[in-house]
């Protein structure tokens, strides 16, 4: 199997590290790098996650880049009160062993100029990184073999607010660059990562009775996110919202993928960071916005099942 080189961009999260542990999991990518940026938790603390992280899997060879510490323009927003002061839930990562090899912006720029139409870029964070990089080298996206970007609500309702997804409220005017930027560009919706599910019973009776290091992980870090969901009187779950945008790369034909005219929302008091589209039956130069892949429709039980093989 030729293996894709792919390189994640996180703001670890503990659903960004079930997304490394996918991608880490899977045969058919090679992880050439794990960048971070400010977005559930700060930057310091996001960095430290995916260096303790890889520190517990084993994989300190995989280099891990800082990137942007705060938005392009907005305050920063955080989701501590889902992923934990640590973000990493209650789980306890080992003392990293490796530095940070670099800055995230410009080892984006560099890799995507040396193997252009090769790399594909799992965006699973607020895309800050990823839209510094087109801003400092315009055409630097266009580069990447694909961009797979977990983030917005098409017709679903938001969660940071009744209209924006966090990663593209966290950043809207990087999201709305990356949007712009002429990327092959896939976007991972909530309305598709609301469809994969995992229960507590996954939790419960498929992965802590595996007893190993990274099952006792995975056991720890969803901890915070149940005990939310108990409090406010829902059914205790972990949706896979970053694991979901692995999934594109290692199985796409289990989405259902539309193409939609979106332009994102970088101004409004109760709009900001929605994601707008242009449904209108006009020809396309006076459509709003840029056609979009979006994924719509997944087939939950496959990636489920994929994502629980894969991971441990
Ligand atoms: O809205 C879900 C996204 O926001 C995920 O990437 C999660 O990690 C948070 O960053
Ligand atoms: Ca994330």
């Amino acid at each position: 199997m030729n293996t894709q080189p792919v390189i994640l961009d996180t703001d670890p999260g503990v659903d960004d590290a079930l997304a490394i542990m996918l991608a880490l999991g899977s045969p058919e990518l090679d992880v050439i790098g794990i960048c971070t940026v400010s977005g559930n938790v700060p930057l310091k603390t996001g960095t430290r996650n995916a260096q303790g992280l890889l520190q517990l899997l084993e994989r300190t060879d995989i280099p891990v880049f800082a990137g942007a510490d705060q938005p392009l323009k907005r305050d920063p927003v955080f989701a501590t009160e889902v992923h934990g002061e640590s973000g990493m839930g209650q789980a306890v990562l080992p003392e990293p062993s490796q530095e940070v090899k670099g800055d995230a912006v410009d080892f984006l720029i560099q890799t995507l100029s040396d193997q252009p139409g090769e790399i594909t870029i799992i965006a699973v964070g607020p895309l800050t990184n990823l839209a510094l990089a087109e801003q400092r080298q315009p055409g630097t996206l266009q580069k990447a073999r694909q961009v797979i970007v977990m983030g917005g609500a098409i017709v679903e309702t938001g969660n940071s607010t009744p209209v924006a997804e966090f990663n593209f409220y966290a950043d809207p005017h990087a999201a709305q660059i990356v949007v712009h930027s002429g990327a092959a560009l896939l976007v991972v919706p909530l309305d598709a990562t609301r469809q994969v599910i995992l229960s507590e019973s996954n939790i419960e009776n498929q992965i802590a009775p595996l007893q190993t290091v990274a099952s006792q992980f995975v056991v720890d870090a969803t901890q915070n996110v149940l005990a939310l969901y108990r409090q406010l009187g829902r059914e205790p779950i972990v949706y896979l919202h970053d694991p979901l945008a692995v999934g594109a790369a290692i199985a796409p034909e289990l989405l259902r993928v539309e193409t939609l005219y979106i332009d994102i929302e970088t101004s409004g008091d109760l709009t900001l960071g929605q994601v707008v589209t242009d449904r209108r039956s006009l020809p396309p130069p006076h459509r709003l916005g840029k056609p979009v892949d979006c994924a719509i429709h997944v087939n939950a039980e496959a990636f489920l099942s994929l994502f629980l093989k894969r991971i441990f």
